[in-house]
């Protein structure tokens, strides 16, 4: 289990994650050149619905300040107990976004475990036309193009809207076969406003997050899972704050998952109640480990245990290291970063 993007996005405790009891971390979102975000007040309590919503519009201390913050880090010798995503966006008045995003994952690539690329947040005008058509093209052109050029490659992940429809979806499972996408994020904020929400600040305009947006995280991570024949690896994100929510959402397809609103009503202790709560209904319900759980919605279905290590060999360390997660399949290969697992001594496959 992670911490979801947004909680530090500038990169002001690295091993915050750790800290919290989380099995990783995801930085950011960060942009190319610092920019202050949207004015405040743009964060609002929906406390009824222990819900949440912000349009913070990327306030960013920008690539250099949070590269240079994970650089003194490693320099330091601070060891980060826990593996590293670090979240990439663009500036609002981007010129060249494909261009921004591609130089965004060359300058994290050699400080993260993956690297999360947001083409879905709501408050920012333009930026979800990136999840199809043309645009997706020519950003997973551009995002290849940077991988190419580096040894080793980190592994890239999409992070995807809830209101992403299934042809969309499909589309993008299809564009993302010859590029080395290592798997989606599912999903970021909602701009809907589900029927049934009473807390005074409904009406603000931004992303939704908490336990309104988990039915639609939960249905895109269901279509991912079914569109890709659950051969793509799977970060579930949006509503999870109890043990139920986090299990239903592996079942339905996720190797891994994430929260953040629910540390906001919970607070650190909730991190240690589900995953004591999962190792309860894993156990429940005769499965030895997360793994032999991912996916089991579906059937047939291949392991689950090859899933977190396709992304990278550090995720499925994260995963089997029992902070975060409960007991996940030792990783014998990596589809995605040959080069990471075998300087981590992992056999890779051919
Ligand atoms: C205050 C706040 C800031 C966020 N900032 C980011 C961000 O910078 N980048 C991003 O990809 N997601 C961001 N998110 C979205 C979360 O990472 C997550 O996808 C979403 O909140 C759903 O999960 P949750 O219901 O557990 O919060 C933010 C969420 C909140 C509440």
């Amino acid at each position: 289990m992670g911490l979801a993007a947004g909680f530090d996005k500038d990169a002001r405790c690295p091993d915050g994650a750790a800290s919290l009891g989380f099995g990783f971390g995801e930085l950011g979102t960060v942009t190319p050149r610092p920019q202050p975000g949207n004015p405040q007040p743009r964060l609002f309590r929906l406390r009824r619905e222990r819900a949440l919503i912000n349009r913070m519009g990327f306030n960013s201390a920008g690539l250099e300040v949070v590269a240079r913050r994970l650089e003194r880090w490693r320099v330091e010798g601070r060891a980060v107990a826990c593996p590293l995503g670090v979240n990439i966006g663009v500036n609002r008045d981007s010129a060249e976004p494909a261009r921004d995003y591609a130089a965004g994952l060359a300058r994290v690539a050699a400080l993260a475990d993956y690297v999360a690329v947001n083409v879905s947040s709501p408050n920012t005008p333009g930026l979800r036309a990136w999840q199809e058509g043309d645009a997706l093209r020519r950003l997973l052109a551009a995002l290849a193009d940077a991988c190419a050029r580096l040894d080793p490659a980190p592994p890239v992940l999409l992070k995807l809207a809830p209101e992403i429809d299934d042809a969309a979806l499909a589309a993008l499972l299809d564009a993302a076969r010859d590029v080395p996408v290592a798997g989606l994020i599912l999903t970021n904020t909602t701009t809907a406003r589900p029927p049934g929400l009473v807390s005074p600040r409904r009406g603000e305009a931004g992303g939704l997050s908490g336990p309104p947006l988990a039915p639609r995280a939960l249905e895109v991570l269901r279509c991912a899972w079914a569109l890709s024949d659950g051969r793509l690896p799977l970060i579930g994100v949006g509503g999870i704050d109890s043990a139920e929510s986090a299990y239903a959402r592996i079942r339905a397809g996720a190797s891994l998952v994430q929260l953040y609103t629910a540390l906001a009503y919970r607070g650190p202790g909730l991190v240690a109640e589900i995953t004591r709560g999962l190792a309860r209904l894993l156990a429940a319900d005769g499965f030895a480990s997360v793994a032999d759980a991912v996916g089991a919605d579906h059937r047939p279905r291949p392991s689950g245990a090859q899933h977190a290590a396709a992304i990278s060999p550090a995720m499925a360390r994260a995963a089997a290291s029992g902070s975060g997660a409960c007991v996940m399949g030792r990783p014998t290969t990596s589809a995605v970063a040959p080069a990471r697992a075998a300087s981590a001594g992992v056999a890779t496959r051919a």
